[in-house]
């Protein structure tokens, strides 16, 4: 079975207080939405999601305070920004099946999927607008702003199939990696870190994003017409790649756990440290 599609939350089994929370969060959420023609797609769409996102935002809040209301909703902000771009995603890379389910645009067709992004769009405006913060606006403007450049470079990068490992870092880093950083970062602000303690927060947060997307792309290299797989084709032996990749994933999940070090220890850092063991290879 793909594992992109395996049943259950991994992560439910050490975090359930926490993503109960979030899933509360977005219920609420959406509650207040329930009138609308996106109301039943978009609870399809964030159904069974791992909330990982949310969960960096929520803990690196509690790494300097606490995760108020307003936490709560900035980490919904960013949980609909992931799944914004994943219901786009699956249309760009003709998915057919997503979470053991038909993918977002088979079921709900393509008018739905493209206005759901610009309803999206206006649910986070509107999110942001209660938190009343420019600079979290700011960040969350940016990160969807990378996002979409990410992916624009994936596949340019990918038609013109002269793929680099250094193509390769900077598109997992705009596509997947901007909105972990930018969880983290959110949570470090809202929390009440220090400058240097929201960069070091930061810096967690894209690294293990980055870590996070290649373990990704490891684990499905067989299925997705991707750079990583570019690379493997065009390599004279995938060994190589293959071997190039899981020291990147050692490096980038190390650089994580060293960012951490700066942050006050306690329940929370060891939440998000805990998380980078998710990114880890098994055998
Ligand atoms: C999937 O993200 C897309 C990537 C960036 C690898 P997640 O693995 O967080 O997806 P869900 O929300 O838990 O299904
Ligand atoms: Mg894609």
């Amino acid at each position: 079975m793909d594992r992109k599609n395996v049943v259950g939350n991994p992560l439910l089994k050490t975090y359930a207080p926490h993503i109960t929370r979030i899933d509360e969060a977005l219920a609420t959420e959406m509650g207040t939405h329930a009138g609308s023609e996106f109301h039943e797609p978009l609870l399809y769409s964030l159904d069974g999601g791992k909330r990982i996102r949310p969960l960096i935002l929520t803990l690196s809040a509690e790494c300097f305070g606490e995760a108020d209301e307003n936490v709560m909703s900035a980490a919904c902000a960013v949980e609909l920004l992931h799944t914004e771009s994943i219901i786009h995603d699956d249309i760009i890379d003709n998915e057919m099946l997503r979470r053991q389910r038909e993918p977002f645009h088979r079921k709900y067709g393509y008018y739905t999927s493209v206005l759901s992004g610009d309803f999206v769009l206006g649910l986070i405006l509107s999110i942001s607008s209660r938190l009343d913060n420019a600079r979290i606006t700011a960040d969350l403007a940016r990160t969807a702003m990378l996002m979409s450049e990410g992916e624009m470079m994936e596949n340019r990068v990918v038609e013109g199939e002269d793929a680099t490992f250094e193509d390769y870092i900077k598109t997992i880093h705009y596509k997947t990696a901007t909105a972990f950083e930018a969880a983290a970062k959110i949570g470090a602000i809202m929390g009440g870190g220090s400058e240097k303690q929201i960069d070091h927060t930061a810096r967690y947060g894209r690294n293990i994003g980055i870590a996070y997307q290649i373990r990704d792309d490891l684990l499905d290299w067989k299925n997705e017409d991707k750079i990583f797989n570019m690379l493997v084709r065009r390599s004279a032996d995938p060994r190589d790649v293959f071997d190039e990749m899981e020291e990147m994933l050692k490096y980038y999940s190390g650089l994580a756990r060293e960012a951490l070090l700066y942050i006050p220890s306690g329940e929370a850092r060891a939440g998000l440290e805990g998380l980078i063991g998710f990114t880890v290879l098994k055998a």
